[in-house]
């Protein structure tokens, strides 16, 4: 995928075209398992399409839905309701009249359950990363975040400022020497630190108190992207913020609903008034982007409320039952996963054309899981992300291992039989 970043020639158009022959040539060979579509909810079995009009079905590992709330009937009732009174949109940015009394109420209702003064929401999670850099730092300030931060971080840094140093993943000590290293010539300019809370694609987490003790020795701001584990992990669902006792405490948390609360949108919470005005008018992805609708804000509010109840703590559960069974089921099938357990399970391949291999034959296999490969992981650290949720059954899981171990077998043979002859261009084409 990075070979096509950068296209060279005049026609912006015309330049493009490489990346498509490529990606047809790995849709051709049956490898190209991206821009598929559900036919079905993306409950824990569904049914699907590859963009080639391909049609499965499987355990499904691949949605972002951790306590299953997008398929919940109060959920789904609530929305229902609120497209009655309301109509489907909201139609207008929430610095004119795109705020409805449901979108204010979430605001709240955020602030209250993470102990931060304020809340403002955004209209999708990667817009609030986005936009929490843009719409505070300068050219003249600085970013240090963790090499690993999401794309919608590295994003508003890039589009902020040319200052952007990077620490090696979760290395505190590497994020202090930066810290000195600007403070030692540069003390009138701000320095924001960004991290996540859960890394989403090695599902392990930093030390979020020595972090902000350094922002505070150094005169620096701390943001955390909290869009995989708020509402799923953690004592009563604060994540770990809550767990690394860190409430109210942090700087800047900005967070998605994407993956827990059943819905798109995304919010930063902060510290005071005075900010979150300042990122309502100088954010843009805020300013002059259209709000959440209704019926998301309403949908987002009632899964607080199933969160916060006896049936979020029982889900939270579920979801820590199927997680930790999903890890040592792969472990005793002989695979390696990563990190520490969370929702997102992802499976060592190592080899993007080992990997590729086992996913072109995952569909058949009856498992729906999403290939990551570089640039979204470093080369040669290809893996699976099975993402878990609360209502999967021990018999999905079986499954959904049963069904790795099968095409991992057929895509090793594969694979080995390929790498010895190597010089053909067959295998120059998978490997490639
Ligand atoms: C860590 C992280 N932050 C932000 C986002 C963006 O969230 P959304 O899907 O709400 O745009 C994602 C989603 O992929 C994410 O993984």
């Amino acid at each position: 995928m990075r070979d096509y970043r950068y296209p060279r020639g005049a026609d912006l158009q015309d330049r493009v075209g490489g990346f498509y022959k490529w990606q047809d040539l790995r849709r051709s060979h049956g490898m190209w398992p991206f821009s598929r579509s559900t036919e079905e909810s993306p409950s824990t079995v569904t049914a699907a399409r590859n963009d080639a009009g391909g049609k499965f079905r499987g355990v499904n590992f691949a949605s972002q839905d951790y306590l299953s709330l997008s398929v919940h009937p109060a959920i789904k009732q609530v929305a229902l309701d609120v497209i009655h009174e309301f109509g489907v949109h909201s139609a207008g940015s929430a610095a004119l009249l795109g705020n409805t009394s449901h979108s204010v109420k979430l605001e709240r209702k955020i602030a209250d359950f993470l102990g931060t003064e304020e809340a403002i929401l955004f209209p999708t999670g990667w817009a609030a990363g986005y936009g929490v850099i843009k719409g505070l730092v300068r050219s003249t300030d600085h970013v240090v975040m963790d090499a690993l931060a999401h794309t919608c971080l590295q994003e508003g840094a890039n589009a902020a400022t040319r200052n952007i140093y990077l620490f090696r993943h979760n290395r505190v000590d590497e994020c202090r020497r930066w810290l000195e290293k600007i403070r030692s010539t540069d003390t009138t300019n701000g320095i924001m630190v960004v991290t996540e809370g859960l890394f989403s694609m090695d599902s392990d987490t930093p030390d979020l108190p020595a972090l902000q003790a350094l922002c505070h020795e150094f005169d620096a701001t701390l943001m955390v992207d909290v869009a995989h584990d708020l509402g799923n992990l953690g004592r009563d669902g604060k994540g770990f913020i809550g767990d690394q006792g860190m409430l109210g405490k942090i700087d800047l948390v900005m967070g998605s609903f994407s993956k827990t609360f059943g819905s798109n949108g995304g919010f930063v919470a902060c510290r005071s008034r005075e900010i979150k005005e300042y990122l309502r008018f100088y954010s843009p992805p805020c300013t002059f982007s259209n709000a959440l609708s209704p019926s998301q804000a309403a949908t987002v509010m009632k899964a607080f409320e199933i969160i916060e109840s006896a049936e979020g703590q029982q889900l939270r559960d579920k979801l820590m039952t199927n997680i930790l069974s999903l890890r040592s089921q792969l472990v005793e099938a002989g695979f390696e996963v990563y990190g520490d357990p969370s929702a997102i399970v992802c499976v060592k391949m190592g080899s993007e054309g080992l990997a590729r291999l086992v996913s072109r034959r995952l569909p058949d296999a009856g498992l729906i899981a999403n290939l990551v490969e570089f640039p979204a992981v470093p080369k040669g650290q290809a893996r699976f992300r099975m993402q878990v949720m609360a209502e999967h059954t021990e018999a999905n899981i079986r499954d959904a291992v049963s069904a790795l171990r099968s095409a991992y077998g057929a895509g090793r043979a594969e694979f080995e039989e390929r790498q010895a002859d190597f010089g053909s261009d067959a295998a120059k084409q998978v490997a490639a």
